[in-house]
């Protein structure tokens, strides 16, 4: 039987580039490919499969021009912002994306930030390095706690979800801001806030969990921000562009954010060194589904996907039906 032939535009996992060996008939690339790397590679293998990540952006044009043998575009993420999906659609191409997958990692990653933005972890880490050697009064770098506070969540899908079941474990309050209320089973205790604004004064901690689209592009920026309370403290772990970054690092100089804790970043990886500078801020280069376990099973997702497609049958995670 003939192996499907696709083109990989990132690098993968060592145990999913052996499955791409075995499975499939593929270059394994030695770094990223760009939008028109790809479609370049899509035309001379004459692939029937294109598996991305986030950092292969298919924009209109590039999409317009993949010739009819490409069947599918799998991204290895749950995200699609980089994917200009309405193209494909039009062009009668198959876009899947890896959800479920990743859901716990990225809560867990998000609760790494919530902890580490409001206990410090990052001045303390930095006082280690720097060798301590004189002892903390007890009223010296003193964080926040984070157990019976306030969360607030944006953003209630199923990573939205896992963090709120986090945050019990933490004896939180969960408010959540969403385009739907939940059905009661799923919101399991968590108040529906259906103005994300009025949920904002509520927030000890606000934890973005939104797709980036055009209507939650900087969604926080100095008004929203303004809205927290006095000390309040920013996680993001889902798209950079949510945030004004510029009105965020006027929050964290003023003390109007008590910390922040950043996985995501507007301009990545070539994010604003201005963040570096700050102590309050907890920064981590994009790890949200960085496990082996995690990243293994979204390049098996990924390669389900093409799989399920090249031989016919419908597409696991289609993003759209
Ligand atoms: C995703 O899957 O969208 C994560 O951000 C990893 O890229």
């Amino acid at each position: 039987m003939t192996k499907p032939r696709i083109v990989v535009a990132t690098r993968l996992p060592i145990a999913v580039t052996e499955r791409i060996e075995r499975d499939f008939d593929a270059i394994i690339p030695a770094h990223d490919l760009d939008g028109a790397a790809a479609l370049r590679a899509v035309i001379e293998q004459q692939a029937e499969g294109l598996l991305v990540s986030g950092k292969t952006a298919l924009n209109a044009s590039v999409i317009g021009q993949f010739p009819k043998h490409l069947k599918v575009v799998a991204t290895c993420s749950v995200g699609f912002d980089h994917i200009d999906v309405k193209t494909a659609q039009t062009n009668g191409l198959i876009v899947t994306n890896t959800p479920d997958v990743l859901t716990n990692c990225t809560a867990d990653m998000a609760f790494l930030l919530i902890l580490a933005a409001s206990r410090r972890a990052s001045e303390y880490e930095r006082t280690m390095r720097q060798g301590w050697r004189q002892a903390f009064g007890m009223g010296e770098l003193l964080g926040r706690s984070v157990s019976g506070k306030t969360l607030g969540i944006l953003g209630m899908g199923r990573i939205g979800q896992a963090v709120a079941r986090r945050a019990r474990g933490f004896g939180m309050s969960v408010l959540y801001s969403n385009r739907r209320r939940l059905a009661p089973e799923l919101e399991q205790g968590a108040e529906y806030c259906q103005d994300f604004r009025t949920m904002l004064p509520r927030c000890d901690i606000l934890s973005l969990h939104a797709p980036s689209s055009p209507e939650t592009r900087a969604i926080i920026n100095a008004d929203t921000l303004a809205l927290l309370p006095h000390g309040a403290v920013l996680v993001n772990t889902a798209r950079g562009p949510l945030v004004d970054e510029e009105a965020l690092i006027a929050a964290l100089r003023s003390g109007q954010l008590f910390a922040a804790g950043l996985d995501v970043f507007c301009n990545e990886p070539n994010f604003d060194l201005r963040f570096a500078e700050l102590p309050n801020v907890f920064l981590c280069p994009h790890m949200g589904s960085a496990t082996e376990e995690t990243r293994n099973a979204m390049g098996f997702r990924a390669l389900d996907n093409i799989a399920a497609v090249c031989a016919g049958k419908p597409p696991i995670d289609p993003l759209w039906r």
